[in-house]
């Protein structure tokens, strides 16, 4: 469990207290105390929110299709800018999954990264990948509208295709930092979608985009590009890693279970804003 980020960043979930690392334990000075477990995350959910987030199968899916490679220039794309903004800093990594993204900004940013997610499964997954890599990285269970962190505690957030708890972000930023979002941009697995829709329409932007006055946007920058899936295992990872996987005909779904190579483009906005 990263140092900087227990004494610098985490609170007791409970009373917000400030936490620090006993044996293998965070413990707050009421009591208050929360198990490292032995792959290396801790749960800091509080019981309402237990239970959340993309089940295992999911996570599996993602990391499956993640460890592939098809979304490396993308995350180049989110790294350069977690470098960028917050070098040497503390980074949370909001919605975090199983870390892909958290990893490679905690090495490229050389900064100390906070990875929250509701599911024990990708933040189990994220732990593991941290200690193989040799990153010292913190990754908790906990809901992001309610994070158990100090406020003003942060260089950067990112939350990427995670949804957007805007007044919390803030919240936790130092005033200066910055929150970078990604989400689908308009042709985003526009190949993927011609294979399981007659009709193919294109993405609409995130409805879900900060809209505080404190929040300034700064930056808007695409990243599109075409990837060819070549394995029948990769396009139902892919497809399992949509929203499409849970409203797709059962046409649909055959003609994709007949489908062993994919082309298809690619297409991500990232926004970056300021905290003023
Ligand atoms: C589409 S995945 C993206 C994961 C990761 N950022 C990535 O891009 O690989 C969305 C993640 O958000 C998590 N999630 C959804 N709602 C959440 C909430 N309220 N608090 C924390 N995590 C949440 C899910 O469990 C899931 O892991
Ligand atoms: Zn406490």
């Amino acid at each position: 469990m990263n140092k900087i980020i227990v004494s610098n960043a985490l609170n007791c979930p409970v009373c917000e207290a400030d936490l620090g690392v006993q044996g293998n334990s965070l413990l707050c000075e009421r009591g208050h105390c929360f198990d490292i477990a032995s792959a290396g995350y801790v749960n800091l959910a509080t019981a309402k929110q237990s239970g959340g987030g993309d089940s295992k199968e999911l996570v599996a899916a993602r990391t499956a299709f993640l460890s592939a490679g098809y979304y490396e220039r993308f995350a180049d794309a989110i790294c350069e800018r977690a470098a960028h903004y917050a070098r040497g800093g503390i980074i949370i990594d909001a919605g975090c999954g199983e870390g892909y993204y958290s990893l490679r900004a905690a090495r490229a940013a050389e900064a100390a990264v906070c990875g929250f997610d509701l599911s024990k499964f990708a933040v189990m997954a994220a732990a593991k990948a941290a200690r193989r890599q040799g990153i010292d990285a913190a990754f908790a269970v906990a809901g992001i509208f309610n994070m158990p962190l100090k406020d003003g505690c942060a260089d950067a957030v990112m939350n990427l295709f995670a949804p957007c708890a805007a007044q919390e972000f803030c919240r936790v930023l130092k005033v200066g930092g910055y929150l970078i979002v990604a989400g689908a941009g308009e042709h985003h697995l526009q190949g993927l979608k011609g294979v399981i829709y007659d009709n193919v329409t294109k993405n609409e932007t995130r409805a879900d985009l900060p809209n505080i006055p404190s929040l300034c946007l700064r930056e808007q920058a695409r990243v599109r590009y075409d990837i060819t899936l070549r394995r029948h295992e990769d396009i139902m990872a892919l497809f399992s890693m949509t929203p499409y996987f849970y409203r797709t005909s059962e046409a649909g779904r055959a003609a994709l279970e007949a489908t062993d190579r994919l082309e298809t483009t690619v297409d991500f906005d990232i926004f970056v804003y300021q905290k003023v």
